[in-house]
């Protein structure tokens, strides 16, 4: 018998038949059990932020490309060059920033391995253009938020977004209408048209949106949600005067809770998912995607006391050696960052930490659009209102527009940085030097590329 008897034989057989129809029959069941089971009330309890309800009912964290190590995904892998930007296509170019730069002061920020660099600013979100390169979200909410996200037009026509005379954006809930129980309100989430894999992510705001029933949020994810991954900066619900940072991600990704930073661990994300060997997952699977979060140590990093600090910064830097934040009142911006040359080696400590020890970030975390949005109740605030000194229900909470005077984003600006590489030593005042320097820039970009290449492959 030659296997093609075989396989004839098989498949001819009425048992064999009967088989795969049941399998398959099975097989189609289970996938939609396993489809429903993606939305429920487990695993949108605290704070899932999928990009739009069509994609948070399809996607989940089991869904994702496992993460690497797995031989037969090799292919599927990103070098780190690649990610980080570091492929050598425009390191040529920047050397005349570098060295003008270089030539005025040593503006470099250092790698954790005490090598330099420079941070390049490559967008500013800020005055009348701020909503240029913004995209509007109006979909339903997938945090299920007791809320209206209107269009752009429509946040124009109800005065939700404005610039005023000095340029400050706003950003807000509808203060106007009174709603009857049960009702939502408008307001807006926008996102940034362009995607980012590391950068520095500098939000310069006079006030954060708070109050009872409210829940702002400035983070970071895509459409492949959870698969990329998603920073969450700056959030938090009601009265709350903690911002707490978060992450979110497939498996495979953990939070090292013992390295340098100054905020608090959040103790709901351990309680049902304890730290193993003082890590807390990440995973958007378990523990209710509570996902692996920081509370800012200040209690003015949210809330009323930011606000009467007259704001201030809150700064994200994503690279190779970790996802970082760090917070500042307008009086404390270092000097750095405000004269647009930010050495994130100088400011100490972040408040918040996702290291790359327990976590391949390069791998986890790609082609994040920044968000900005205000949403009221739902996943989080919903459930949490009882919780709070805030009066009566979230949903009483929705019906008078004077609850949500202080639900306003007052931004600055956003200014977007990206990382350049300096190699080692070529930098130099003297014009002597400088085709030696582009020489070597060149023979460094072909060795990343190559590199960066082998790595793909
Ligand atoms: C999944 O949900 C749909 C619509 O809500 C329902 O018709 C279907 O029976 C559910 N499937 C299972 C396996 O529970
Ligand atoms: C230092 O770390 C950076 C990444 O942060 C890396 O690109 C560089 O190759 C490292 N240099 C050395 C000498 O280890
Ligand atoms: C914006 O929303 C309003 C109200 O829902 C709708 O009438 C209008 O057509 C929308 N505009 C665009 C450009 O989608
Ligand atoms: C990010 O932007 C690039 C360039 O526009 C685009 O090709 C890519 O699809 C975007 N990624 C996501 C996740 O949308
Ligand atoms: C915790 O760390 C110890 C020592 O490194 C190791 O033997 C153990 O397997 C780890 N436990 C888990 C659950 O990873
Ligand atoms: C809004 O902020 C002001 C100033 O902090 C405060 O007095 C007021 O109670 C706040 N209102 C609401 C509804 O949160």
């Amino acid at each position: 018998m030659t296997p093609n008897d075989l396989l004839r034989q098989e498949s001819t057989s009425p048992w064999t038949f009967f088989k795969w129809t049941w399998a398959l029959l099975l097989l189609a069941v289970e996938v939609q059990a396993y489809d429903n089971a993606s939305i429920t009330d487990v695993d949108l309890r605290f704070g899932r932020r999928a990009y739009n309800p069509e994609i948070a009912r399809r996607q989940n964290a089991r869904n994702c490309i496992p993460k690497p190590g797995d031989a037969s995904h090799q292919p599927q892998r990103r070098g780190l060059f690649d990610l980080f930007g570091l492929d050598g296509r425009s390191e040529a170019g920047e050397l005349e920033v570098v060295k003008k730069r270089d030539e005025v002061d040593g503006y470099y920020d250092a790698n954790a391995n005490g090598t330099k660099f420079l941070w390049s600013l490559e967008d500013v979100h800020a005055g009348e253009s701020f909503f240029d390169e913004m995209a509007f979200f109006s979909y339903r909410d997938p945090t299920e938020g007791h809320v209206n996200y209107v269009n752009e037009s429509e946040a124009r026509r109800k005065r939700l977004i404005y610039t005023e005379p000095d340029g400050t954006v706003i950003m807000r809930a509808d203060q106007e209408t009174h709603l009857p129980h049960g009702a939502y309100r408008d307001s807006v989430r926008i996102e940034t048209k362009k995607n980012y894999t590391g950068g520095l992510f500098v939000l310069d705001m006079k006030k954060a949106p708070w109050g009872c029933a409210v829940w702002p949020a400035f983070w970071s994810t895509n459409a492949r949600w959870p698969c990329d991954g998603e920073i969450d900066i700056l959030e938090g619900v009601h009265d709350a005067q903690h911002n707490q940072v978060t992450w979110h991600t497939a498996p495979g990704c953990h939070l090292d809770a013992s390295a340098e930073f100054t905020g608090d661990p959040v103790v709901s994300s351990i309680e049902n998912h304890p730290p193993v060997n003082g890590t807390i997952d990440c995973d958007s699977d378990v523990n209710g995607n509570a996902g692996c979060g920081i509370y800012e140590w200040s209690r003015s990093s949210y809330g009323p006391f930011f606000e009467e600090q007259g704001g201030g910064i809150i700064a994200m830097k994503w690279d190779e050696n970790g996802i970082a934040v760090w917070s500042f009142f307008r009086n404390a911006i270092p000097k750095d960052l405000a004269n647009e040359t930010p050495e994130t080696d100088t400011w100490g400590p972040p408040s918040a930490v996702l290291m790359p020890s327990r976590c391949d970030l390069g791998w986890y975390f790609k082609e994040h659009v920044i968000i900005f949005d205000i949403t009221f109740c739902g996943v989080w605030a919903g459930v949490t209102y009882t919780d709070t000194q805030c009066p009566g229900t979230c949903e009483t909470r929705m019906m008078d527009p004077a609850n949500f005077v202080n639900a306003t984003w007052a931004i600055n600006y956003l200014k977007i940085y990206r990382k350049v590489p300096v190699f080692a030593s070529i930098i130099s005042g003297n014009s002597g030097t400088k085709s030696s320097t582009a020489t070597m820039a060149w023979g460094a970009s072909l060795l990343s590329l190559a590199l960066g290449f082998i790595t793909i492959m």
